[in-house]
């Protein structure tokens, strides 16, 4: 499965760095098995199979998705590899975060961000109706990842209660997940595939000739639920999209009820022809959201040093905090997203050029070069704007705790081939030739300043430490290994020392390091695998996608 052609849309860095051929899943996750549940806990379930609940190294729980891809027929492969390629490239906070894709040749695993939220669906079951103000929350989240979605030309196609989780119990953070039906689309020619929801399905999908507006049908539909606790439709499928079809809505009696504004809303989102249906950026703007968008925008001082410290790190630097970016944990994430929502005034889920150096000259009276400046760093993949990813990368230095696990992923992310070192192979798979115009190897310099051709755990930890000011060569070159033998031999020897040395650790003292919550970056600390050792199952494998899930009209729950 390519991941190739997007390499130039969307920057290399995340993509390649969260895509492996080279490495198994089970190697990395494992499934949490018991008797009720022998191939690992499942979390949901849709027309894919079941998605399970996996632990990571870093102790973390993660959702699966597996696909067996003898199962699958071409045209399903080719959605599959839609959705994989598509889902690779989004990164919005209102979108559940891919975190590694895993192919091998029988199967392709996506490893997901853990929602423990649950769905929407169950949330609105359980509260029979959402207030106005809920409702208001609730649809401005969804808009925001749609709008995103849109902004890039992409269709989601199956909007639906189910597809939308909460990050946690007790939040109210919503994110989309399911691009199994997710499209890339051109304006100029109409899609014509039927798929998507029965409940949800917009008219013209049915009549085969639609766009990405067939979305804001099924975000009407959802609205509709959200405020009243009823479907749009009722009655036998074949009823529904008679219906459907001719856009006959059964709107609730409690509809009535609602404010004008807000019936004013799910009724220009409800509309047969979808020229004039609202779309995501209008939606965003409607009365009905009002409030939302009320909301000052600012940029603090601190974010406005970050900014400029990381626009006067190296190139190396900033493509390993871009790296690291991926592999924050969602709590640290939760801390920084606020402010890139922010900063995102014309809600495209990506910060412009013009937007960027209005909020600076705004805050603190920066100037046009200046701005200019500070942006040009930032957009490390050079498509000229800020994605969220860049942004984190730009202020975690001065607001995240550099935790192992995180390094570790970070490291592991650019060492494709698991020698245990950052090779200039490593990094040419991950940037391309060149990063700004110079080549790899000079890049990998930065780094590696004994000059061996590659970049260990030590020296890559002992980099990241350093200012890019005062790094010493000295300790680099007491970090790294005897560079006159080969990176796999030394990996060899590192494991085998990990796994002597841990044999005479106790099982207490190993869960007492792994729960100690920041770890100095030292030349010592090393990430203890025991966790990932112990009982590590090969997972059985999942029942794939059949040809049908993937290509007809989903039923509803
Ligand atoms: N990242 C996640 N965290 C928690 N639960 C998830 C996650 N992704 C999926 N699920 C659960 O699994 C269900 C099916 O996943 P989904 O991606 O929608 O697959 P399908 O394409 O089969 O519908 C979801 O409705 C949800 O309940
Ligand atoms: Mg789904």
């Amino acid at each position: 499965m390519a991941v190739e052609k997007m390499r130039q849309g969307n920057g290399s860095i995340s993509i390649v760095g969260r895509y492996t051929q080279q490495k198994t899943m089970q190697s990395d996750y494992t499934f949490e098995m018991s008797w009720n549940a022998p191939r690992g806990k499942v979390i949901g379930t849709g027309m894919s199979g079941p998605v399970r609940l996996a632990t990571g190294k870093d102790g973390r729980e993660y959702a699966v998705k597996s696909f067996k891809k003898k199962q699958l027929n071409p045209k399903a492969r080719a959605e599959l590899q839609s959705e994989v390629e598509i889902y690779l490239s989004l990164d919005h906070p209102h979108i559940a975060r891919l975190e590694q894709v895993y192919e091998t040749d029988e199967e392709i695993h996506l490893v997901m961000e853990y929602l423990a939220g649950g769905e929407l669906y169950e949330r609105l079951t359980r509260r029979k109706m959402y207030t106005e103000q809920e409702a208001t929350d609730t649809v401005h989240q969804m808009l925001l990842a749609v709008a995103y979605l849109h902004s890039r030309s992409i269709i989601h196609r199956d909007l639906k209660l189910e597809n939308f989780l909460y990050e946690g119990g007790d939040s109210d953070h919503l994110k989309l997940i399911d691009f199994g039906f997710a499209k890339i689309f051109t304006g100029s020619t109409k899609l014509s595939d039927t798929c998507g929801s029965i409940h949800y399905v917009a008219p013209e999908v049915l009549k085969k000739s639609y766009t990405s507006q067939a979305d804001m049908w099924s975000l009407g539909v959802i609205s509709h639920m959200l405020l009243t606790g009823s479907p749009v439709f009722r009655g036998s499928d074949l009823e529904i999209i008679s219906l459907v079809r001719r856009g006959k809505t059964r709107l609730s009696s409690r509809f009535g009820d609602l404010s004008t504004v807000a019936q004013n809303f799910v009724q220009a989102l409800l509309v047969l022809d979808p020229s004039k249906r609202l779309t995501a950026k209008d939606a965003l703007q409607h009365p009905f959201l009002a409030h939302r968008n009320s909301i000052a925008t600012s940029v603090d001082v601190e974010i406005l040093h970050s900014l400029q410290n990381y626009a006067q790190a190296s190139r190396f630097r900033r493509v390993c905090l871009s790296m690291m970016a991926w592999s924050l944990s969602m709590e640290d994430r939760q801390r920084l997203r606020g402010k890139f929502l922010e900063l995102d005034v014309h809600k495209k889920g990506t910060i412009s050029l013009p937007q960027f150096k209005a909020v600076l000259q705004e805050s603190y009276h920066v100037n046009s070069a200046e701005a200019e400046r500070l942006f040009a760093a930032l957009d490390t993949d050079h498509d000229n704007e800020i994605c969220y990813s860049e942004f984190l990368a730009a202020v975690l230095q001065d607001r995240v705790r550099m935790h192992e696990h995180v390094l570790r992923r970070t490291f592991a992310r650019f060492d494709r081939d698991e020698a245990g070192v950052i090779t200039v192979e490593n990094l040419r798979t991950v940037l391309g030739d060149t990063f700004e115009d110079v080549d790899v190897m000079e890049l990998m310099r930065e780094a590696d300043t004994t000059g061996s051709g590659f970049i260990c755990y030590e020296q890559f930890l002992q980099y990241l430490q350093e200012q890019d000011s005062d790094r010493s060569q000295e300790t680099s070159e007491k970090s790294c290994w005897d560079r006159s033998r080969s990176p796999t031999a030394q990996q060899r020897e590192k494991h085998c020392n990990l796994a002597g040395g841990l044999m005479d650790v106790s099982t207490a003292e190993l869960d007492a390091v792994e729960q100690r919550p920041l770890t100095p970056l030292t030349q010592k600390s090393v990430l203890s695998p025991s966790k990932m050792d112990r009982g590590l199952f090969h997972s059985s494998l999942m029942r794939a996608a059949t040809e049908a899930a993937i290509s007809c009209v989903r039923l509803p729950k």
